[in-house]
């Protein structure tokens, strides 16, 4: 059994073995007496003005992660509104209530530190509290992970409800949007093509309203994915935040919540392994975030089942990227949603899909592409004539990760995929922040960077520090480009050669621990081979004097991060959230 299923007919407070309870009468707090307590439950909702017809309906939980200091989710009352209209449309009754909210920007030391937290949080408060049915309104990069897992692991009936991106914005007649454009003003700013005055000025054009980033970064990315995997309804992954499609999606969802809730949809009937490659594909034909990866290897593990790398690789081998978002591309997520969406995707890849692969629609992945009219377009590309004509996800391996290694090969410049140059290495972020822009610093254009301690134990939390800066006195000479190696993690709406998720991470004496600056470094894509040419008598002699630095987390979320944490291979989830036994490796 993959879920411990507290709503599967016993009642584990209670200790009792009778036909499941629904509504308000199931999960009731114990005080011993079962009928105390549903009294009591009673009497303090009634206070909040509800009548017992009201509260004798189907109970839909929302879960809310409206924040101020997560402008991505700036919509979420607007949502949480047309979810709740569309619960009694249906005839039941919705509730609404908190978890916590995640913003990129606004988390240090980073989102990714706090994911597992928010997956702990979802699952807590979705068992804990009486419903049949749960809506998930999440969007901002590890929200929607973090909801998918704690989620699953309930194994409640669910929907998952993106908050949608945000529109694009403007500066100086070019269009522009968050946040690759805000990474490619950076590079110019850094680069002095652009004064103090213009950046300053940008600033304020990148992100055009609420909502998640615009272009396929990781909300992008996992909003297609949730889609994909049947567990976000059809049609939901692209309808722009702020826009009246958004809103209706939210009305279905909370209309079909109630549906499922009756007809007991719940997750494990979803989340299957034809599920899990229907979305490993699509991962690789969107140009997706490379931390998609990661937080389906974690979502996966939450059902029982391993991503097998190897495997997904050669899965990316006959899964063009078809869909010209920028990082990859060049259009923006309302581009896509005015091409039809996610569906004009899949219809595409509709020959390699699992199409009998149920969906929380209550109908399967092929009968919501055939229910959909195909139309011209130009954003999202042919099958037989795609943007890019592999996968944008590689997977690689050599003596420098064993665990293995990605690169976004979409995204990199292809002059740098097969590259050999000398290693200049950083020991941690902090030194890189102290001497990338040194103009001393002995570094060309050949070169390959190095950044180690930047891994799930490391930093702590795996940041987004993958994407490492040209250094400036390259910038200043034009360089935009350089192979970068790290055992970090990047952003989804960021670009570049960069080989990530190195693993094992160098703060636990991976490989890459040991590589030092003037380290002549191999990276053929085309091989999937990542090398270390230093001979293994010498990197013997190195692994013997190289010693870890302390840990140090006395109490504590901390704590319990650097004891569970596992490797990207594993989602990054914590050990003690993950089934006790695998059931299974996808794709097949
Ligand atoms: Fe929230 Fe990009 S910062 S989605």
């Amino acid at each position: 059994m993959r879920h411990d299923d507290a709503r599967d007919g016993s009642d584990p407070v209670n200790g009792n073995d009778e036909a499941p309870k629904t509504g308000l009468n199931q999960g009731l707090a114990n005080y011993g007496d079962e009928g105390f307590s549903l009294f009591l439950r009673k009497a303090f909702i009634k206070g909040a003005g509800y009548s017992d017809d009201a509260l004798n309906r189907t109970i839909v939980g929302i879960i809310n992660t409206g924040s101020g200091y997560n402008p991505c989710h700036g919509n979420a009352p607007q949502l949480i509104e047309a979810v709740k209209r569309g619960v009694m449309l249906e005839g039941g009754l919705p509730i609404d209530f908190p978890t916590i909210s995640v913003a990129e920007s606004f988390s240090t030391p980073t989102s990714m530190y706090l994911r597992n937290l928010m997956a702990m949080d979802t699952e807590e408060m979705i068992r804990a509290q009486p419903m049949d049915a749960v809506v998930l309104i999440g969007g901002c990069d590890k929200t929607v992970p973090a909801q998918l897992m704690g989620a699953a692991s309930a194994n409640l009936p669910m929907i998952e409800l993106v908050t949608g991106a945000m529109l694009t914005s403007g500066h100086r007649g070019v269009r522009v949007g968050a946040c690759t454009d805000c990474r490619r003003y950076w590079g110019m700013y850094r680069g002095q093509e652009i004064d103090e005055a213009e950046i300053e000025e940008v600033n304020a054009k990148l992100v055009g309203s609420v909502g998640t980033c615009s272009v396929m970064g990781t909300a992008s990315t996992m909003a297609c994915l949730s889609e994909a995997l049947g567990i976000a309804l059809p049609g939901s992954a692209s309808p722009p935040a702020v826009t009246a499609d958004r809103l209706r999606i939210a009305e279905w969802s909370g209309r079909q919540a109630v549906i499922n809730a009756r007809t007991r949809v719940t997750p494990d009937r979803i989340l299957t392994e034809k599920a899990f490659e229907n979305a490993l594909r699509v991962l690789l034909a969107i140009g997706g975030s490379t931390n998609g990866i990661i937080h389906l290897t974690a979502i996966a593990g939450r059902m029982g089942l391993d991503i097998d790398l190897e495997a997904f690789d050669r899965m990316g081998r006959e899964t063009p990227v078809l869909v010209d978002l920028k990082p990859s591309g060049q259009h923006y997520m309302e581009d896509l949603h005015r091409a039809g969406g996610l569906i004009t995707v899949l219809r595409e890849l509709k020959p390699l899909l699992h199409l009998d692969a149920l969906t929380v629609s209550g109908r399967t992945l092929g009968e919501e592409i055939d229910a959909v009219p195909a139309f011209e377009q130009t954003v999202v590309y042919r099958f037989d004539d795609p943007l890019y004509p592999s996968g944008g996800i590689a997977f690689l391996r050599g003596n420098l990760a064993p665990g293995g290694a990605i690169i976004k090969q979409s995204a990199a410049d292809p002059a740098l995929m097969e590259h050999e140059g000398r290693a200049v290495v950083f020991e941690s972020a902090e030194d890189m922040a102290a001497r990338i822009d040194d103009p001393g610093l002995d570094v060309n254009v050949d070169d390959i960077l190095v950044l180690k301690r930047i891994g799930p134990v490391g930093a702590p939390g795996m940041p987004e520090a993958g994407y490492m800066p040209i250094p400036r006195k390259l910038a200043r000479q034009g360089v935009r480009d350089m192979v970068r190696i790290s055992d970090g993690r990047m952003s989804g709406t960021a670009a570049g050669t960069i080989v990530l998720h190195v693993t094992p991470e160098s703060a636990l004496g991976g490989p890459l621990a040991l590589v030092e600056s003037g380290d002549r470094i191999r990276l053929s894509v085309r091989e999937r081979a990542l090398e270390l040419l230093v001979d293994e008598a010498e990197l013997e002699r190195r692994r013997q004097g190289w010693k870890p630095l302390p840990i140090v987390a006395e109490r504590g979320y901390r704590k319990l991060f650097f004891e569970q944490i596992t490797q990207a291979d594993k989602g990054c989830d914590f050990e003690f959230l993950r089934p006790p036994s695998m059931q299974g490796r996808v794709p097949r």
